[in-house]
């Protein structure tokens, strides 16, 4: 679905991408894993048109989308979220799972200002989408809230509503387990491994929690100062040397 080839970001002196390759397979949930620093955010960055490459390609479908906006990349189903949150903590969750929708919905945003019978319907539709990605995630009985009234965890799970409220072919979730508590964490990764086929066609995942990058995933790429590193099945990779070395310092 997703293939990255050869992509490269230089900020001034700073390559925080060098000539990385990649490919998301339909079905499949795929960790982007490294230490701080290392480009991961950025390649979501240059996926999504948040930055243009320096050079490199990237290619949805099997089309060159190098260099597209943010929102036509929505458009063809690749939606992220960011390390900083994707919610509007002044509307309630339900609220906030129901505005994601309208960024793929037939019906502009301005339209629902106008209602008719048709907006009618599409909105009791998107309702119930938002109401079942609530139940999904376990939030339903959360719906009235505001937002800011979420716990970190609760609040991380909302982030992931809000992605899917979008309608992703490919959800792109960067670091969907800060701040979660081990089994906060464990629960997302059990949540995660049913969205391909289900919900969304795939998962690209950046996380630094690796017990749910481990039980997630069903490839892993690691990079380290923005070059690929390794590339493997979970039990390859924590078998690495290189990728080991990467985390902890050379061993004495
Ligand atoms: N807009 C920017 N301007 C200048 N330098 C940047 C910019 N964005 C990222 N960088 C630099 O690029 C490198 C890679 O950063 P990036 O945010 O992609 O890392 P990361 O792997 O996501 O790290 P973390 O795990 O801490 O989130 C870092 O050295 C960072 O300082
Ligand atoms: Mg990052």
């Amino acid at each position: 679905m997703l293939e990255v080839q050869g992509l490269c970001k230089s900020f001034g002196g700073i390559h925080a991408v060098q000539d990385v390759d990649f490919s998301v397979q339909k079905g499949q949930i795929l960790s982007l894993i490294g230490p701080n620093g290392a480009g991961k955010t950025t390649c979501f960055n240059l996926i999504t048109g948040f930055y243009q490459p320096t050079r490199g390609q990237v290619r949805w479908d099997g089309a060159d989308v190098t260099g597209c906006a943010p929102y036509d990349m929505a458009q063809k189903g690749v939606i992220r979220t960011f390390q900083k949150t994707n919610v509007l903590r002044n509307l309630s969750v339900l609220e906030n799972v129901v505005h994601a929708h309208y960024l793929k919905g037939r019906t502009p945003l301005w339209r629902t200002f106008l209602p008719n019978r048709d907006t009618a319907r599409t909105d009791k539709e998107i309702h119930e989408s938002a109401s079942c990605i609530l139940e999904l995630l376990g939030l339903a009985h959360r719906q009235h809230v505001d937002a800011s009234a979420l716990s970190c965890g609760e609040l991380r799970l909302l982030e992931v509503g809000v992605a899917l409220g979008a309608q992703p072919r490919l959800l792109m979730l960067d670091e969907p387990a800060a701040g979660l508590n081990t089994r906060e964490a464990e629960s997302l990764a059990e949540l995660l491994k049913t969205l391909p086929g289900q919900w969304v066609e795939s998962v690209l995942l950046v996380e630094h929690n690796m017990h749910l990058v481990m039980r997630a995933s069903d490839h892993v790429v690691v990079m380290n100062f923005g070059k690929k590193l390794a590339s493997g099945t979970p039990r390859e990779i924590q078998a690495n040397e290189a990728v080991l070395e990467a985390y902890m310092g050379k061993a004495a």
